[in-house]
């Protein structure tokens, strides 16, 4: 039994993050004994990490990233690193990096580009979790060539999450 929580940080409703979030939710599932949360970053009022920060959705968010097994971090890549939505979450689990070691991290990234061209995105999502004691990336699922709502759809890796996930026990 684990608990998943999976973070989406792109705007697009029906987009390529938001269809292999639900793929990664919808597999994840297929054990009832999994608890899956999903938080979709474009729903949440948040600031930017500051000095003095009142509390706000980021974290309620870190409570749960705190209670889980797993992690998943789902983000488009916009100018060759992250969606500013993902960034600007993490720096705000900043307070909480000694309260997030020993998770197992699953990152989904969506392109238009191709695969070998997506590692520096990669690489910058690497920056959160190896800063973060004990954390382990178990897989990156790349959404590559993919730049329409849905294209994912005829993509390998639409399949691919559903099964990485379904294999959480
Ligand atoms: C602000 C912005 C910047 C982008 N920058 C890149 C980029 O640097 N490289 C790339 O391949 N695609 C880029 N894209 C395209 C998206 O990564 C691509 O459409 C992706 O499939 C969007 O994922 P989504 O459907 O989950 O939102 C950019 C899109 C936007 C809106």
């Amino acid at each position: 039994m684990k608990k998943i929580v999976i973070v989406n940080s792109s705007p697009r409703t029906d987009g390529n993050c938001d269809l292999l979030c639900a793929q990664f939710y919808n597999g994840a599932s297929v054990n009832p004994e999994n608890e899956v949360v999903r938080i979709d970053l474009k729903d949440k009022d948040f600031d930017f990490f500051r000095e003095d920060q009142a509390e706000d959705d980021a974290d309620l968010a870190a409570r749960e990233l705190m209670d889980s097994n797993v992690i998943v971090l789902a983000t488009p890549v916009y100018f060759y690193n992250m969606s500013g939505m993902m960034k600007t979450f993490i720096d705000r689990m900043t307070p909480y990096f000694s309260r997030m070691s020993g998770k197992d991290f699953y990152f989904i990234l969506t392109a238009a580009i191709n695969r070998s061209e997506m590692e520096q995105t990669v690489d910058s999502l690497y920056g959160f979790t190896d800063s973060l004691p004990e954390s382990n990336v178990v897989k990156v699922i790349y959404g590559s060539n993919v730049s329409r709502k849905g294209d994912i759809l005829e993509h390998p890796a639409y399949q691919e999450v559903y099964e990485i996930a379904s294999k959480l026990i």
